[in-house]
């Protein structure tokens, strides 16, 4: 009984001494991965790699072009300042990609917006989509029109902020 009990105790706390912060496979990359973030990152993917699906565009939200999201979308809804900025795009998905390959993708898509740290920072803290998918981002975070809700990334606002500082002042490691 104390034997096992000493032994978890040693495992949690080696787990809790060895969890390298500055990694993007630590807590980051599980959260990238999370379908508050996927669903809009794959709207417009045919075929979603290794699951069969297809994105929102093909199914639900049919034919849906890029500028009539915020006809149901409405700041109301979102609670983003500009209603404009719920959007999805092409060539987002990165779905089914190990830590590597996504944190990758992330620092060179076409957009190429979030490839230095600063650009990075500012981006993960302070885009309005990100905000909406974490508890504490923004007031209606997860919210969707007709009263449905998203379920939103485990974790609150302020964990989010001290892990992605941890990883990019760790310089952004690809591992
Ligand atoms: C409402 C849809 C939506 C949600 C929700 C969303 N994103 Fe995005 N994301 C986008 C769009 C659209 C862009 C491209 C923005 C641009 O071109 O300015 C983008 C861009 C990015 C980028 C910049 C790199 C690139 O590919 O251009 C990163 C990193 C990112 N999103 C991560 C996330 C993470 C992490 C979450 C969840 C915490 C998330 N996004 C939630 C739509 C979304
Ligand atoms: C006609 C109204 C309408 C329009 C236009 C619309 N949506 Fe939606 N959207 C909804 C509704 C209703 C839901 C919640 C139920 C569902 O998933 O279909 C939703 C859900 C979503 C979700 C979350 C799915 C989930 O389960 O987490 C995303 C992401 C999304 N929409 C993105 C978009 C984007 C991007 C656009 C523009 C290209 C858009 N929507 C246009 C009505 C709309």
């Amino acid at each position: 009984m104390i034997r096992s009990f000493l032994t978890a105790g040693l495992a949690a706390l080696a787990t809790t001494a060895w969890a390298d912060d500055t990694k993007f496979s630590t807590h980051l990359h599980a959260k990238f991965h999370h379908s508050a973030c996927l669903t809009c990152h794959q709207f417009f993917t045919k075929n979603i790699a290794g699951t069969g699906k297809k994105g929102l565009a093909w199914n639900t939200h049919f034919a849906r072009k890029k500028q009539a999201c915020t006809e149901c979308h409405t700041s109301a809804v979102t609670s983003m300042e500009k209603a404009e900025d719920w959007f999805a795009d092409h060539e987002l998905d990165y779905t089914g990609m190990g830590p590597k390959e996504t944190c990758e993708f992330i620092k060179t898509t076409h957009h190429g917006k979030t490839g230095t740290p600063a650009a990075m920072l500012s981006h993960l803290l302070t885009d309005p989509r990100i905000m909406w998918s974490i508890k504490g981002g923004l007031p209606n975070a997860g919210n969707l029109p007709m009263g449905k809700k998203a379920e939103l990334i485990p974790g609150d606002i302020d964990e989010w902020r001290t892990q992605v500082a941890a990883w990019i002042n760790g310089g952004m490691k690809c591992e």
